[in-house]
C-alpha cells in the first residue's frame, strides 16, 4: 500500500492534522529537534494522527491532556508502551502493568527507593562519580556521553543489582542497542531485539545462579529471588521482565538527563558560571532541566472508546504522550522555552503522572546532583569541542554524543 492509500485508511473525523509516527520520532537529527519539532506540533493542534507501523495512532501534544491520560490508567492502559506496538511480544515489568498486579510490584520495589533508602546510598554513588571524574578529568576532553553520562548510571546500577563492575561494557553496549539505535527501521527493531535476548540471556544465568548458591545478600535481584505476590513465588520469567525493565529505566535515562544538561552549560555561559558561583541553586536548576529536557515519551493503548480533545480514538488504538511536549507547554508555564535555573513552583511531569509515575526518582535526583556538584568542583571550565556535528536520536531522545574539552 502506498503512503497515499494509507492516509485515507486513516479514521479522523475531526480532521486533525497528519503526523506520521517516524516523522516526530526520527532516528537522526540536530540536536535539540524533537523538542523544536514538538513545539510546532503543540501550536498547531492538540491532537495529531498518523501512521506508526500501520497502526493508526494519535499523538498527544499538550500538558493538561497528557497528563489526564497519565492519570486514567482504565482508559489508558500500560498494555503496551510504543505506539509502534500496540500488540507487543514483550512485558516490561512494572511499566507494562496494570491494576493489582502493578500494585504489587510497586510494594515490592517500593522500599528500595524511598528517600531514606536512597539517602543511604549517597557515600557510595559520589564515589563512583569520583571513579569516573578521575578518569576523564586529567585528560582535558571526553566524549561525554560513552566515558561518563552511560557508565556513571551503569555502575550504579550494578551496585544495585551485586552485578561485577567489569561487565559495565557489556551492559553499555546492550543498553545503546536497545534504546539509541535507529528502531524505527526494520534493522534498528531486529538490534533492539537481540540485546533485549541478551540481557535476558544474562539475567537468567545470573537468577539460576544465586538460586542455586542460596544467595542472600542485600541486593535488590537476590532480594527480589523472595518476593512473593499473593503468597505465590514469582515466576522467574517475571523476574527476568523486572531485571530488564529496570535496566532499561536506571542507565539511559540519568545518562540523557546529564547529557542534554552539561551541552546547555556548555552552550550557555551565564548558566554555567551561575551554577559555579552559586552551587546551592543545582537542586533547582536539575528540576529546570528535566523540565526542558524531558526524554521519555511513552505511549498508552485505548480500553474502551474515548476522545482527546474533542477527538474521537477507539480503544485498541494507542495514544503517543511525548513528556517533551508537555514540559515546554506555554499554557502550563510562563516563559516555557527558557531556561531559568531558579524557577519557581516548577510542576513538571519528567518523571511522568499517575500510578507509573517514575520508582526511581529520588535515585535519579541523588544521581544528578551528586554529578552536577562534582564536576563542577572538579572541572568548572569546560566547553564544546568545535567542529562537532551534535545528533539526537527519537526513540526515548537522547543525544548520540557531546564532545568536551577544559584546560589542565
Ligand atoms: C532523569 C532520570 C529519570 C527520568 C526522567 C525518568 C522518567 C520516568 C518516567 C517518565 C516514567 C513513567 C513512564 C510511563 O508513564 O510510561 C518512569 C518510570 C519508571 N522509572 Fe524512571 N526515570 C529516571 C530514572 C530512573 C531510575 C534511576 C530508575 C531506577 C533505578 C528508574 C526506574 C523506573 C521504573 C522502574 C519505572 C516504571 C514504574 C512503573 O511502571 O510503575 N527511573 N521513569
Amino acid at each position: 500500500m502506498t503512503m497515499i492509500e494509507n492516509e485515507q485508511a486513516l479514521v479522523n473525523p475531526t480532521g486533525c492534522p497528519i503526523a506520521h509516527f517516524q516523522d516526530v520520532n526520527v532516528g537522526s537529527a540536530p540536536a535539540g529537534w524533537h523538542f523544536n519539532n514538538f513545539a510546532v506540533k503543540r501550536e498547531e493542534a492538540p491532537v495529531h494522527t498518523g501512521l506508526a507501523n500501520e497502526h493508526q495512532y494519535f499523538l498527544i501534544t499538550r500538558m493538561a491532556d497528557i497528563r489526564k491520560a497519565f492519570q486514567k490508567p482504565e482508559v489508558f492502559s500500560n498494555t503496551a508502551v510504543t505506539p509502534m506496538e500496540p500488540n507487543p511480544q514483550f512485558r516490561w515489568i512494572p511499566e507494562m502493568l496494570d491494576g493489582r498486579e502493578h500494585t504489587a510490584w510497586r510494594q515490592l520495589t517500593g522500599p528500595f527507593f524511598t528517600p531514606s533508602a536512597v539517602a543511604e546510598w549517597e557515600p557510595r554513588v559520589r564515589q563512583r562519580f569520583s571513579e569516573v571524574l578521575d578518569a576523564v578529568a586529567a585528560k582535558g576532553s571526553c566524549e561525554f556521553v560513552s566515558e561518563v553520562a552511560l557508565l556513571f548510571p551503569n555502575v550504579i546500577f550494578m551496585d544495585l543489582f551485586g552485578l561485577p563492575r567489569e561487565d559495565a561494557d557489556l551492559f553499555q553496549e546492550w543498553e545503546v542497542d536497545i534504546l539509541h539505535k535507529e528502531f524505527v527501521t526494520a534493522e534498528g527493531q531486529q538490534r533492539q531485539m537481540d540485546a533485549m535476548v541478551a540481557v535476558m540471556g544474562y539475567f537468567s544465568g545470573l537468577i539460576q545462579q544465586r538460586r542455586a548458591e542460596s544467595a542472600s545478600g542485600n541486593d535488590m535481584l537476590t532480594q527480589a529471588l523472595n518476593w512473593k505476590i499473593d503468597g505465590k513465588a514469582i515466576p522467574d520469567q517475571d523476574l527476568l521482565d523486572f531485571c530488564l525493565l529496570m535496566f532499561m529505566a536506571g542507565l539511559d535515562t540519568v545518562a540523557a538527563q546529564l547529557t542534554y544538561s552539561l551541552w546547555h552549560l556548555a552552550t550557555h555561559d551565564a548558566d554555567r558560571r551561575r551554577i559555579i558561583a552559586e552551587p546551592a541553586i543545582i537542586p533547582s536548576a536539575i528540576e529546570e532541566f528535566l523540565r526542558y529536557y524531558s526524554f521519555v515519551t511513552p505511549g498508552r493503548k485505548v480500553m474502551t472508546d474515548t476522545e482527546v480533545a474533542g477527538c474521537p480514538i477507539k480503544a485498541g488504538q494507542m495514544v503517543y504522550l511525548p513528556i517533551a511536549s508537555a514540559n515546554r507547554d506555554p499554557r502550563e508555564f510562563a516563559d516555557a522555552d527558557q531556561v531559568i535555573l531558579n524557577r519557581q513552583d516548577n510542576r513538571h511531569i519528567a518523571f511522568g503522572a499517575g500510578p507509573h509515575r517514575c520508582l526511581g526518582s529520588n535515585l535519579a535526583r541523588q544521581e544528578l546532583r551528586v554529578a552536577m556538584e562534582m564536576w563542577h568542583e572538579r572541572i568548572p571550565n569546560y566547553r564544546l569541542v568545535a567542529g562537532q556535528d551534535l545528533k539526537e536520536h527519537g526513540g526515548q531522545i537522547g543525544m548520540n554524543s557531546l564532545l568536551l574539552e577544559w584546560d589542565v
